[in-house]
């Protein structure tokens, strides 16, 4: 009887542990993979085996270097059916969804096969993401920068709560984040930073911003998708000691779009204080492929401007998905 009992309460606490380790709301799919297991992150991936009909499981051939939700992927015949995953979710909710696709020459012949190698899901609490345009469009995500980033590391869970990816700015690709204006520093704090803002962005991200010594902080960014209508918003806090006679006044500037222009961004004012998040976007804005920014000092500000973060993403229509003969 004794050990009964306590079998019950092992068996309770085991339960206890493995809810509390789990993410609430997520959602990590190993397509192709064999097992279940949780990533040097602490998110657990399970195979995508039970979630879809039909299809190969496989190997890459290459593996070294390879996280193992990478190692694998599933392969699908290029057919006229359609090959669908079913998940639990909750209604009315947005999620966020990435899907990661690693050919890695697993066919060794480019045989043209349709495959994927994760997918994921994160659910969003509240109002996060809420557009009024979100029965007929969402939000496909084209850049997410964490300026002032401490190395090439993107920041992503624990750090985002929601698993967002925050891609350092120091990351060197063509295109993306060129012409960099002189005199731009990166500065960082170990101080907290408040964020519980509607967007609530990770604390390690605003802790980390570029400005703009000679008064100007400029980029130049190919956008993915644009043209077209974008969601778009700047996070600002102000993480540096100004002296109290010293202010730091700035204004956006886009190229061939002078009515991009809001007013000017005062910091600590609009955030109402230091180390206080200010996030300043706009829900639908037109944005050419090669976008052009900057932001730039006020006459009468003795600091030049301050940019933390940073998240564009385009609207794009909904479909009720491809025709197929089959769905399977
Ligand atoms: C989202 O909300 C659920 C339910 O209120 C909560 O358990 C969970 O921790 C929240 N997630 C985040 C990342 O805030
Ligand atoms: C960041 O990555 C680039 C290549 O994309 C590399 O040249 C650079 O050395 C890396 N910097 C750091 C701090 O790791
Ligand atoms: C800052 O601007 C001044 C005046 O335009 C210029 O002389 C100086 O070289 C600039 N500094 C840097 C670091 O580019
Ligand atoms: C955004 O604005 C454009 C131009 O005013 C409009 O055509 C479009 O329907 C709006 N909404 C979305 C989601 O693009
Ligand atoms: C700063 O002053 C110059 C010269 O008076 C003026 O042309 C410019 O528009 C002012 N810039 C801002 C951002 O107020």
């Amino acid at each position: 009887m004794a050990s009964a009992a306590a079998l019950l309460l092992q068996l309770q606490l085991l339960l206890l542990l493995s809810l509390s380790a789990a993410q609430p709301g997520f959602i990590s799919l190993d397509c192709g993979g064999a097992d279940d297991y949780t990533d040097g992150i602490g998110i657990q991936w399970t195979s995508d085996a039970k979630l879809v009909f039909g299809g190969q499981a496989t190997n890459l051939p290459v593996q070294n270097q390879l996280q193992k939700q990478y190692s694998t992927l599933r392969y699908f015949p290029a057919d006229n059916s359609k090959y669908c995953y079913t998940m639990n979710v909750r209604t009315r909710t947005r999620y966020l969804v990435r899907a990661s696709f690693l050919y890695g020459n697993f066919d060794n012949s480019n045989t043209g096969q349709p495959f994927i190698s994760t997918l994921e899901l994160r659910q969003f609490n509240g109002s996060l993401y809420y557009t009024d345009y979100e029965a007929q469009f969402f939000l496909a995500l084209s850049a997410r920068i964490n300026f002032g980033a401490d190395g090439n590391k993107s920041v992503r869970y624990p750090d985002d709560p929601f698993d967002r990816i925050w891609e350092s700015d120091s990351l060197r690709r063509a295109n993306y984040l060129v012409d960099v204006a002189p005199g731009t520093e990166r500065i960082t704090t170990t101080k907290p930073v408040f964020v519980g803002t509607e967007l609530e962005p990770p604390e390690k991200v605003m802790q980390t911003a570029v400005i703009g010594q000679n008064g100007s902080l400029n980029y130049r960014l190919d956008l993915e998708g644009f043209p077209g209508n974008a969601w778009a918003v700047s996070y600002f806090a102000e993480i540096e000691d100004l002296a109290p006679d010293e202010t730091r006044k700035f204004k956006l500037v886009v190229p061939g779009m002078p009515l991009f222009s809001k007013p000017t961004v005062d910091v600590e004012e609009n955030a109402q204080g230091k180390y206080r998040l200010y996030q300043p976007g706009y829900t639908n804005v037109t944005l050419p492929f090669v976008f052009s920014f900057e932001f730039k000092k006020t006459n009468d500000s003795s600091k030049g401007p301050i940019l933390n973060a940073m998240e564009i993403y385009k609207h794009v229509q909904i479909t009720m998905g491809s025709h197929s003969k089959h769905h399977v």
